[in-house]
């Protein structure tokens, strides 16, 4: 098996299917991280064969804790797939503290907290891919999202800058910006509401998991290497950015 490649979020929707294509195409071997579903991490991983790690990822001390342990059992990670994110759509007026606190630790404060742990051995090693999955809806906005479209710009933001800190070391960093993909999450968002924006996607459909699983694993790839810093927007030309 090739490199080590951690998906948060990964037992699920896009992260599902990213974990796939990488032990596919890129013959990674793939731990799928999760928060709180085990009945769909058992299945996973009955399904796929593929491993699971169990963590918070807003949680700093837990992902250092678990990527430790993931490292002692696989051995070094190369690769960060950051996917993991919540929504807890409401307009402002509605929206709690706690709505906008949840989504900003698990979506942004993930991805700090994964490169925390991982980084600084990627450095030693001259090599390193973190990919993090952003949205359309940080790039545009959307109504009902100002936390979601908070932490997914911050998202977009945090790639660039850490692109610059991570070229001299041999890491990219990039992030891809899905539209609406046919998950568990979007099927959330209200019939009505969502009959709306697909018939604002120029492509006329939702997405699939695995067009955006495709664009990760070439990002992770080895022909990759001058790509960082990058935004890959995959959203059936809904947007153009
Ligand atoms: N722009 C302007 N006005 C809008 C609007 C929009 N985009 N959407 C709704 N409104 C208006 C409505 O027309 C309505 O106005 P009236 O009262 O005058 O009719 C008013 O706002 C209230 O709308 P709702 O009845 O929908 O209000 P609600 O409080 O029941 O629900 C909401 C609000 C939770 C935000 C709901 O509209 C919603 O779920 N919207 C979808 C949000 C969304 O797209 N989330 C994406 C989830 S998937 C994802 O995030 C993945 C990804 O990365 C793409």
């Amino acid at each position: 098996m090739g490199r080590v490649a951690i998906v948060t979020g990964g037992t699920r929707g896009i992260g599902r299917a990213i974990c796939e294509r990488l032990r596919e195409e890129r013959d990674c071997t793939v731990v799928a991280n999760y928060a709180g579903n085990d009945e769909a991490a058992r299945k996973f991983t009955e399904e796929t064969g593929i491993a699971t790690v169990k963590f918070d990822v807003g949680d700093y001390e837990a992902v250092q804790n678990a990527c430790k342990q993931v490292e002692d059992d696989h051995g070094p990670i190369e690769i960060v797939v950051n996917n993991a994110g919540i929504t807890r759509d409401g307009t402002l007026l509605r929206m709690s503290y706690d709505d906008w606190d949840a989504v900003m630790r698990t979506n942004l404060g993930g991805c700090f907290n994964m490169a925390k742990a991982t980084f600084a051995g990627m450095k030693d090693r001259g090599w390193g891919r973190i990919v993090n999955i952003g949205s359309i809806n940080g790039q545009a906005g959307q109504y009902g999202q100002v936390n979601y479209a908070a932490a997914k710009s911050g998202i977009h933001g945090f790639t660039k800058a850490l692109a610059q800190e991570g070229a001299r070391f041999g890491i990219t960093v990039n992030a891809i910006a899905p539209g609406y993909i046919d998950t568990d999450m979007v099927a959330a968002v209200p019939e009505p509401v969502l009959e709306k924006i697909v018939a604002k996607i120029p492509v006329g459909r939702l997405g699939k998991a695995s067009e955006i699983a495709r664009g990760v694993s070439f990002l992770v790839s080895d022909q990759a290497e001058f790509v960082t810093g990058s935004t890959m927007s995959i959203n059936g030309g809904q947007h153009m950015y």
